[in-house]
C-alpha cells in the first residue's frame, strides 16, 4: 500500500522542492503549500534555505565534469551520495519551517546535473541524445519517507527534445498576462528566458537557455580572486570594459544558435574559460571580470534581437536566479533593455533565490496529476510527456 491515493485527494498539500543549478552553490530546498494544479495551481511559500554541498564536492565535481580522471565506482557512488544530501535539505527545511516531516506530501527533485548533451549522436545505429541529474530519488524518499518524483528531464530528451529549460511551464502558469508581453529571466549558472505572450495559451510559451549567467564570473573570479563568487559585483564595478574580450565572447556560437537550446558546463566550462584567460592576458584582472559581466547581459540582449525582436515586444523582464544580486548584471541589462521595465521576481511574491526550486516542487505535483509540463516549442520534443519517476513509499 502506499498514499499516493490519499495525496492526490488532499486540497493543500506541503511539497518540498529541491535543487542544486550549474553554480552548485548549494542545495535549494523550499517548502511550499500547494493548492489545485495546472492553470489553476497557487501557492504560499513557508520556508527556504541553501543546505551547503559538503566542502571540495563542488570541486570534485567540476573535475568530473571535465572529464578529470574519474571511475564508474565515484559516479555511481556520487548518484547516492547527492541523493543523501538532497534528503538531509529536506529534513533541514521542515526543521526550519517548524512543519514535521510526517506532514510533509511530496518532494520534487531535481537533483545536479553533471553531463548535459542532447544533441544526438550515433551509437550502435542509434541516435543517442543525453542528459544525467545525480541525486538518487529512491535515496531521497527513503532518506525522508516522503514519496519523491526526480529525473525530470529523461523523458523529454527521449522524445528528442532538448530535456532544458523546464522551467517556462512554471513561468508560464505564474507570471502570464492579459495585457503585456512579458520576459521571465533566470540567471543561475547559465541564464534562461521565457517569453510569455499577453494572453498566451501553454503552446504560445518562447523559452531557451541564452549563455552564460554567473558560471564564467564564478569560476574567474575562483581563479583570479580566490572568491567563490563576485559579491555584488563589487568587482566588477571597478574594472573597466575591454571591447576586444567583449567582442571575442560575442562570437561564441551558442549566442547565435536558434531555439529550441540549452546549455552548460559542456559549452561554458573550463575549455572556454583557457580560451577567455589566454585572450586577456594583457588585461587587468577586475577589467576581465567587468567584461564577462556584462557579457551576461548582452547575451540575453542579443538573443533577445536575433531571436524575439521581430515576433515580439518585451514589455515587463522579470529577473530570478543568484545573478539578481550582481549590481552590474542588473544594471546592464536596463542598460539594453531600455524601453522595457526590469524588475525582479519578488516583487511578485516569488523569492528569487527560491523560484527553481518552487517549481520542482509545483512540477512533483503536476507529475501526479498526469500533466506534461514540457512545452514542445520550447524543447523542441516532438511530444509532451508527463515528466518525471515518481518513488514511493511504503505505509
Ligand atoms: N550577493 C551576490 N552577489 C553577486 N552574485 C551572487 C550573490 N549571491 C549569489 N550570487 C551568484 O549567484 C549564483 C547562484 O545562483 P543560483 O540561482 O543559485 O544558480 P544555480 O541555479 O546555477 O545554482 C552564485 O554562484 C553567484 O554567482
Ligand atoms: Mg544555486
Amino acid at each position: 500500500m502506499t498514499n499516493l491515493g490519499k495525496i492526490l485527494n488532499k486540497k493543500e498539500k506541503y511539497i518540498v522542492g529541491l535543487i542544486s543549478g550549474t553554480s552548485m552553490d548549494g542545495v535549494d530546498a523550499v517548502l511550499i503549500k500547494l493548492k489545485g494544479c495546472a492553470e489553476k495551481t497557487s501557492f504560499k511559500q513557508i520556508g527556504f534555505i541553501t543546505y551547503p554541498y559538503p566542502p571540495g564536492l563542488k570541486e570534485r565535481i567540476i573535475e568530473i565534469i571535465s572529464s578529470i580522471k574519474v571511475s564508474l565506482d565515484e559516479i555511481s557512488r556520487i548518484n547516492f551520495l547527492i541523493g543523501e544530501i538532497f534528503g538531509e535539505a529536506a529534513l533541514r527545511v521542515c526543521q526550519k519551517s517548524g512543519v514535521a516531516v510526517s506532514e510533509i506530501d511530496l518532494i520534487g527533485s531535481h537533483g545536479q546535473t553533471i553531463w548535459h548533451s542532447p544533441m544526438k549522436e550515433e551509437m550502435f545505429g542509434h541516435k543517442i541524445g543525453t542528459t544525467l541529474q545525480l541525486g538518487e530519488p529512491s535515496t531521497i524518499a527513503v532518506k525522508t519517507g516522503i514519496p519523491t518524483v526526480g529525473d525530470f528531464r529523461t523523458a523529454d530528451i527521449s522524445s528528442g527534445g532538448e530535456g532544458a529549460p523546464l522551467i517556462p511551464y512554471f513561468d508560464y502558469l505564474m507570471f502570464r498576462d492579459k495585457s503585456e508581453n512579458r520576459a521571465i529571466l533566470n540567471i543561475g549558472g547559465i541564464s534562461n528566458i521565457t517569453l510569455l505572450p499577453k494572453n498566451c495559451k501553454k503552446k504560445d510559451v518562447i523559452g531557451f537557455d541564452c549563455g552564460p549567467g554567473n558560471l564564467l564570473i564564478d569560476q574567474i573570479a575562483k581563479l583570479l580572486f580566490q572568491k567563490d563568487f563576485d559579491k555584488n559585483g563589487n568587482i566588477a564595478i571597478k574594472g573597466k570594459l575591454s571591447v576586444e574580450l567583449l567582442n571575442f565572447m560575442k562570437k561564441h556560437p551558442f549566442l547565435m544558435k536558434k531555439p529550441p537550446k540549452s546549455s552548460g558546463r559542456e559549452e561554458f566550462g573550463d575549455d572556454y574559460i583557457k580560451k577567455i584567460l589566454k585572450f586577456s592576458e594583457k588585461l587587468r584582472k577586475e577589467d576581465i571580470i567587468k567584461t564577462i559581466t556584462e557579457f551576461t547581459a548582452l547575451a540575453v540582449y542579443l538573443n533577445i534581437q536575433k531571436f524575439i525582436k521581430d515576433r515580439l515586444k518585451v514589455d515587463r523582464l522579470i529577473v530570478s536566479g543568484g545573478g539578481v544580486k550582481n549590481k552590474l548584471i542588473i544594471n546592464s541589462l536596463k542598460k539594453y533593455f531600455k524601453e522595457t521595465k526590469v524588475e525582479s521576481t519578488e516583487k511578485y511574491g516569488i523569492s528569487p533565490d527560491a523560484k527553481e526550486a518552487i517549481a520542482f516542487a509545483v512540477y512533483a505535483n503536476e507529475t501526479l496529476y498526469g500533466n506534461p509540463i514540457s512545452i514542445k516549442n520550447v524543447t523542441g520534443a516532438n511530444r509532451e510527456n508527463i515528466l518525471g519517476k515518481i518513488c514511493l513509499i511504503s505505509l
